[in-house]
């Protein structure tokens, strides 16, 4: 999988990438994120990439063309599945999607700064719009980090265990049930018997119905 990333902050991008699952990712060949700085695709002298909103109000609106210029360039060298635009009113993310997108071979992100981009770009551009949550960030890099991590980690050969994927929160429309690791008692505090008892079937009937209880309690509207 390949995934393009638009952005007039770069540098904002370059930790998440550079860093654990995200970069074993990149040195198995699994995946490859490119981060390309939109101020590169401006004709303006001093590479501007806003200005100033049609109608006034406060708050700078990204212009087109730079953004018309470096998804074509991207166009011309592949052709992608998706161009998403993270944006707060966009689709808000769930696992479902996440899932279906790390089945996509080549993936483009813009993101979103200011007052966001010029709607142009949104109806000739984009095809897909995606929120992290109902919150705003000052910019769409963190929201497309947050993605790409999501994503990524469910290609398989990413995650050492792959089993692991699987057993996520909300996988099944589930909470994850607690997990715990030595030492078996800290300060008074044990773990459950049940895990200590080398019973697997138990176990796992054990961390479902802690699924189950820990969905109900703390998100019941994923069991509706
Ligand atoms: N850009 C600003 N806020 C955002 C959000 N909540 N999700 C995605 N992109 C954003």
């Amino acid at each position: 999988m390949r995934i393009d990333i638009i952005s007039v902050v770069p540098d904002l991008l370059e930790g998440p990438f550079s860093h654990s699952i995200l970069k074993r990712a990149e040195e198995k060949g699994l995946a490859k994120v490119v981060v390309h700085n939109l101020r590169d695709y401006s004709d303006h002298k001093q590479k501007q990439v806003d200005d100033y909103a049609f109608g006034g109000g406060a708050g700078m609106v990204m212009k087109i063309e730079p953004i018309a210029k470096c998804i074509e360039h991207l166009q011309s060298q592949r052709s992608y599945d998706e161009i998403i635009y993270m944006a707060p009113d966009g689709e808000r993310l769930e696992q479902k999607a996440v899932n279906a997108l790390s089945l996509k071979k080549n993936l483009m992100i813009l993101c979103g700064h200011y007052k966001g981009v010029d709607e142009r770009v949104r109806e000739v551009f984009v095809t897909r719009e995606i929120s992290i949550g109902d919150y705003v960030l000052s910019g769409g890099e963190l929201a497309a980090a947050v993605l790409s991590d999501a994503i990524i980690r469910l290609i398989p050969g990413v995650l050492n265990d792959e089993s692991s994927a699987l057993s996520d929160s909300f996988q099944d429309n589930l909470l994850a049930p607690p997990v715990y690791t030595r030492p078996a008692e800290w300060r008074g505090h044990g773990v459950p018997e049940i895990l200590l008892s080398g019973h697997q079937q138990k176990i796992d009937d054990w961390r479902y119905d802690q699924s189950v209880k820990r969905t109900k309690e703390r998100r019941p509207d994923l069991l509706e």
